[in-house]
């Protein structure tokens, strides 16, 4: 639409005011004008058009560049959420957050109530993906012993994580041959509820880990790792909400019940200690023994305390053989 306004204006517009002897009007009394100076004009004048032409195709460029972002000024305002997604987001700790990432995920705005559980589980299976590939990315930084520490913890907290979200999706996910009513195989909501909450575990598990240290990668990480408890949380009380019979009206804030009735640990354990002593005893490398007989490296669990070093930047394992023993302290 540029190109037809723009051109035949020229001849005749505003070029013309500033520069009167226009090859157009030329006037004949110049009984003969040099031809190279008519054609130097000509030239010129092509030249010029031919500038104005590509500056109104730019401009129109510009112009529909700034007319499309216009259009989509961030997806939150163009989005808006269906029923679907407002109904099941009302049911979230955090439904602001569940609303702003569902309308960005594909296929949620065409979704169903029953489509929005999985859904929700993908999406925030994505965001801890994405958080643990950057995570993993900034590895490279200069760390102290413990600020490392904390850091591979939360690293291989985060692999878990998609781990269990990822087995989560596939419980809750339709199957492709499956019924059309797709539903959610009921043998597998503990499961599915169990695998949720440990990955909301882990993610305490690890900002417990950077508790006392600060620093640029302590604010990295929160950085990365923002929203993802929160969303594991919308998707539990998701989850809990898509079934009517044995999980409504189980508050989300119980979830904690379920995991220490499932957990053979106390809840205070974390993470990385309950994975420790789920190993079995030969896959263990302990750094002290303690044998009534002398077989082990100590005879007593005190000089085994004693003899664990103060301030270690790794954890001790002390392995108390069978025995019973009786120490005075
Ligand atoms: C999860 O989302 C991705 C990206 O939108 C999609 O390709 C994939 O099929 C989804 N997976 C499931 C199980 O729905
Ligand atoms: C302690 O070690 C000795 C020799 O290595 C071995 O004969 C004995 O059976 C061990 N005792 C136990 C309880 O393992
Ligand atoms: C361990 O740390 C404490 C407090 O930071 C300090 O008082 C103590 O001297 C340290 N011990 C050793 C053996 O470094």
């Amino acid at each position: 639409m540029g190109y037809g306004r723009l051109e035949p204006s020229e001849p005749g517009g505003s070029l013309n005011a500033n520069q009167p002897d226009d090859a157009t009007s030329l006037p004949p009394p110049l009984s003969a004008p040099p031809p190279t100076r008519n054609k130097k004009k000509l030239i010129f004048l092509s030249v010029l058009s031919l500038a104005l032409i590509v500056a109104s195709a730019a401009s129109a460029v510009i112009l529909v560049g700034l007319r499309t972002r216009a259009g989509q000024p961030g997806p939150l305002l163009a989005r808006k959420p269906t029923q679907a997604i407002s109904k099941t987001c009302s049911k979230t700790l955090y439904p602001s957050l569940c609303v702003n990432s569902l309308v960005e995920f594909p296929g949620s705005l065409t979704a169903s109530e029953q489509d929005l559980v999985h859904i929700s589980f993908n999406m925030t299976l994505q965001h801890f993906s994405k958080a643990l590939y950057y995570s993993a990315g900034i590895s490279y930084l200069q760390m102290d012993p413990r600020v490392r520490s904390a850091f591979e913890d939360c690293i291989e907290l985060l692999d878990d994580s998609v781990d269990a979200l990822s087995r989560s999706l596939g419980s809750v996910a339709p199957t492709p041959g499956g019924a059309n009513n797709g539903n959610i195989n009921i043998f597998n909501r503990e499961d599915v509820m169990t695998w949720l909450s440990s990955s909301l575990t882990n993610q305490d598990t690890c900002t417990e880990g950077f508790a006392d240290v600060n620093g640029d990668v302590k604010n990295q990480m929160t950085e990365k790792l923002k929203d993802l408890s929160e969303l594991v949380s919308n998707c539990l009380a998701i989850f809990a909400a898509s079934e009517s019979d044995d999980f409504a009206g189980i508050p989300i804030q119980n979830k904690r019940r379920l995991l220490e009735e499932t957990d053979t640990f106390p809840r205070w354990l974390a993470k990385r200690e309950r994975r420790l002593l789920g190993l079995p005893v030969s896959a263990i490398q302990a750094d002290i023994i303690v044998s009534q007989d002398g077989n082990g490296t100590v005879k007593t669990i005190m000089e085994a305390i004693k003899k664990a070093p103060e301030n270690s930047t790794r954890r001790t394992i002390i392995y108390v053989r069978a025995g019973k023993y009786e120490e005075d302290n």
